[in-house]
């Protein structure tokens, strides 16, 4: 689906790959952008630098996002392309028992990683079957495919999020649904700055502008697995070919990276 002529909603557009999408959203001509993020100046800059309408919130309020798309389609009209990009990478650990982080740290990856993308379809989906046409581009990672040694909240919640965004594809793809999932590796962000792991940055970090424009260019080309860092097939394909032999390769790496 074109972004041009397109309303679009943005999660986590105050900062990161969600910022540079709602730049590349405007800049491929998006007819409207609905961003969204918690309270906070990044949201408020972005809007106002792309005239966005802003509507602010906690994607773990399960109130939030119906709400969000109810007032931003008031005010703009049917959403065509969503994109569920916030996340957290709470949880990540430098040593110690990998699922040691507490209930609470789970849940909030829960929440926010896979649950606010359940929430997100659920809220756009019905309009765009009913209209035959839409597209969901779900910010994953490459840890959805291939497991990030450091955090197993992050690498468990994005391997749902990537099993959720695979049944929308299947479930849906013939009312008219595109699905795109984002998978990179080390991307410039808030959000690499706080995650130590070595594996994240192994083959580069790219910008955030490269990656949201890849992503468009992904949900444009009605493509659905886009991994912007090349490695990333070559290693889905190991896997696959290689499960135990894939393992043993992450143990031999996880016990060379720094602790
Ligand atoms: N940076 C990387 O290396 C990298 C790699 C692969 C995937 N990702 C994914 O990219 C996406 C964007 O992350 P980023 O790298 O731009 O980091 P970021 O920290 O800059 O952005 C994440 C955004 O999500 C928002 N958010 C978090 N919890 C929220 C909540 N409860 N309610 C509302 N908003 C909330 C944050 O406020 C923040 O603006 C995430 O899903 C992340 O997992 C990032």
């Amino acid at each position: 689906m074109k972004v041009a002529g397109e309303v679009v909603l943005i999660t986590g557009a105050g900062g990161g790959i969600g910022r540079a999408l709602a730049r590349e959203a405007r800049r491929r001509g998006a007819a409207g952008l609905i961003l969204s993020d918690l309270p906070g100046p990044g949201l408020e800059s972005i809007a106002a630098e792309t005239g966005a309408l802003a509507i602010a919130g906690d994607l773990r309020d399960p109130d939030f996002i119906p709400a969000l798309v109810q007032q931003g389609e008031a005010a703009l009209g049917p959403v065509g392309i969503a994109c569920a990009n916030a996340g957290t990478a709470a949880g990540w650990i430098e040593k110690g028992i990998i699922t040691a982080p507490g209930d609470e740290i789970w849940a909030l990856a829960w929440e926010v990683n896979v649950l606010s993308h359940v929430r997100l379809s659920r809220a756009v989906l019905p309009g765009m079957i009913a209209r035959g046409r839409g597209h969901l581009l779900q910010t994953i990672s490459a840890a959805g495919l291939l497991t990030a040694p450091g955090a197993a909240t992050y690498s468990a919640t994005k391997h749902a999020a990537l099993g959720l965004a695979e049944s929308i594809a299947i479930a849906h793809g013939k009312d008219g649904i595109g699905v795109t999932a984002l998978c990179p590796q080390g991307v410039d962000t808030a959000m690499l700055a706080d995650v130590k792991d070595e594996a994240t940055r192994a083959d580069g970090v790219m910008s955030a502008e490269e990656v949201a424009a890849l992503g468009f260019d992904g949900v444009e080309a009605g493509q659905f697995l886009v991994t912007p860092h090349e490695r990333v097939r070559r290693y889905m394909t190991k896997k696959a070919g290689d499960y135990e032999g894939w393992i043993i390769s992450m143990q031999e790496y996880k016990a060379r990276m720094r602790r």
